[in-house]
């Protein structure tokens, strides 16, 4: 595995690996890598002859400075489990490197962004759509692979791949979970002893709103789901939106969606960790 810090390497890099005629699966991340991440790369591994992962904490997508500073760094864990993975290019850059200049642009994200983490975390989604238009444009992947646990974001990618007009595929792959349920995160390090044995109970109380589906209606759903967590004294749910899978419009009724099963999307704090996950409805 080749580890590469510059934008002028990697193009290189990848332009052989192209000249060999391989296709190019792109992963982008921020490292603290778990599984889930890992599962991206298998799945990149699969369907594509090379693949790249980037690995960078991309500062534009912070609008908490102390969230960017406790974000977990965890490079050289992170290279052994790439290099495990049978990963071609690990890019390494600095945050100089991503951003000789600051990078002004704005997208036009559109509805996708304007409800839920869009609000809650200004400035967050153009961060996202910065950093990862410059990663599609230095790499020019013919895919790139992304977690269904940030759901919303893949709906902002793609928003931004629409504008930009990427020739490039989005793979949205399944939420890893630990065998108690709780999503992985790179944050899930975060919590206390304590609050990481209550932390599972967001995806078992999302699971059981399921079942009341079938009988209940959205609004009954969606409120019993913010209750009964709130009921812990360790969570405090930010949001809780049940939304359509492609516009991310929250809806008010089961048979509101156009575009396929309804998907519960929460945020919800832990102690002072902020978890997210999602569920899809499917009736
Ligand atoms: O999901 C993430 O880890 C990040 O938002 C991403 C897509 C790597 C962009 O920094």
């Amino acid at each position: 595995m080749k580890i590469i810090r510059s934008v002028a390497q990697l193009r290189d890099a990848v332009a052989s690996l192209k000249a060999e005629g391989k296709s190019v699966g792109l992963v982008p991340t921020m490292g603290a890598l778990h599984a889930g991440h890992i599962s991206l790369v298998d799945r990149a591994r699969a369907e594509n002859g090379a693949v790249v992962v980037s690995v960078f904490v991309n500062p534009t997508q912070f609008n908490n400075p102390t969230d960017l500073q406790t974000y977990p760094r965890t490079e050289e864990a992170d290279c052994e489990k790439l290099r495990a993975a049978g990963v071609d290019i690990a890019f390494i850059p600095t945050v100089e490197e991503m951003y000789p200049e600051p990078d002004t642009r704005v997208f036009d994200l559109g509805q996708v962004a304007a409800v839920m983490e869009g609000p809650m975390r200004p400035g967050h989604f153009n961060g996202v759509a910065q950093v990862v238009s410059k990663l599609f444009s230095f790499v020019q992947p013919d895919r790139a692979y992304f977690g269904e646990k940030d759901f919303q974001q893949i709906a902002v990618i793609r928003r931004m791949v629409e504008l930009e007009k990427f020739p490039i595929e989005i793979v949205d792959c399944p939420i890893c979970r630990e065998a108690d349920g709780l999503a992985l995160s790179s944050r899930n390090v975060r919590l206390t002893p304590e609050n990481r044995k209550v932390a599972p109970n967001i995806h078992r109380v999302l699971a059981e709103s399921v079942d009341k589906a079938k009988t209940e209606s959205l609004p009954q759903v969606k409120q019993w789901v913010i209750d009964t967590l709130n009921s812990y004294p360790q969570f405090e749910v930010e949001y809780y939106e049940i939304v359509d899978p492609l516009t991310m419009q929250p809806l008010s009724a089961w048979n509101e969606s156009k575009n396929g099963a309804p998907v519960g999307c929460i945020t919800c704090y832990c102690g002072d960790v902020r978890l997210i996950d999602n569920i899809k409805y499917n009736l």
